[in-house]
């Protein structure tokens, strides 16, 4: 695994109003992918973002779009947010109906394949399905809002992912998604995370965008130990 840890900013925490300026603001002060934030008011408590918004931002950015269904069934709409330019699709377990089939149609999609964990939803249902899955995606909180506190018995299933992942031999990236803020960055990274969605800690931290992002990063653990 490379030692660059991927930063995903999570735009819903940015200026809705303004949203491609946004978009190019944090593909010039560093961000890897773009982490965009799908709500239906029905598998999550809050409303957000449909292929329309990903379509208008796409020309904004070359950076991967990073799409976030928290959308119940995912199904009929999958195909028109790959159309809109999800170049990663991530889906939750319980979203139905169907997760082999919701996979196997991303990926005849053309678009990378993700599921999505809830700090309640163990990390062995990835198993059945790891061979169809380019990210794992570890919510470290309850899906539906930013700003929420990270919720620290999620590092240990981390932990257990990055296992996984090992042991599959697969190119699966390991994202984390809530709370996540310079201090549990640290701790997702040390738990093997490669990736990392954050909302409040980019757009509404201490210091310009760039800043935000590259205290994100952390510090590689064998840097670490040599020092
Ligand atoms: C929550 C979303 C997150 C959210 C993260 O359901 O999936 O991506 O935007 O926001 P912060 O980083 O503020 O916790
Ligand atoms: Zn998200």
């Amino acid at each position: 695994m490379s030692d660059k840890i991927l930063i995903s900013p999570s735009i819903l925490s940015a200026d809705f109003a303004d949203l491609g300026a946004e978009v190019r603001a944090i593909d010039a002060a560093g961000a890897d992918m773009i982490h965009i934030d799908v709500m239906d008011g029905h598998y999550v408590p809050n409303l957000t973002i449909g292929p329309m918004v990903v379509k208008a931002l796409k020309p904004h950015t070359e950076k991967p779009f990073d799409v976030h269904l928290m959308i119940a069934p995912a199904d009929p709409l999958i195909g028109a947010f790959i159309e809109a330019g999800a170049d990663i699709v991530s889906i939750h377990p319980d979203a139905g109906p169907h997760l082999h089939r919701s996979l196997q149609s991303i990926n005849a999609g053309g678009a990378k394949a993700g599921l999505v964990l809830n700090p309640g939803t163990p990390a062995n249902v990835v198993e059945p399905v790891i061979d169809a899955l380019d990210m794992i995606l570890v919510m470290s909180v309850n899906p539906g809002f930013g700003g929420q506190s990270f919720i620290s018995s999620q590092l240990k299933k981390i932990e257990t992912l990055r296992q996984m992942i090992e042991r599959s031999g697969r190119d699966i990236i390991l994202e984390v998604d809530g709370g996540v803020n310079p201090i549990t960055s640290q701790q997702c990274i040390d738990a093997g995370a490669s990736a990392l969605v954050a909302g409040s800690a980019v757009f509404k931290g201490a210091g310009s965008y760039a800043e935000n992002i590259a205290a994100l990063r952390g510090v590689p653990s064998k840097s670490r130990a040599a020092s």
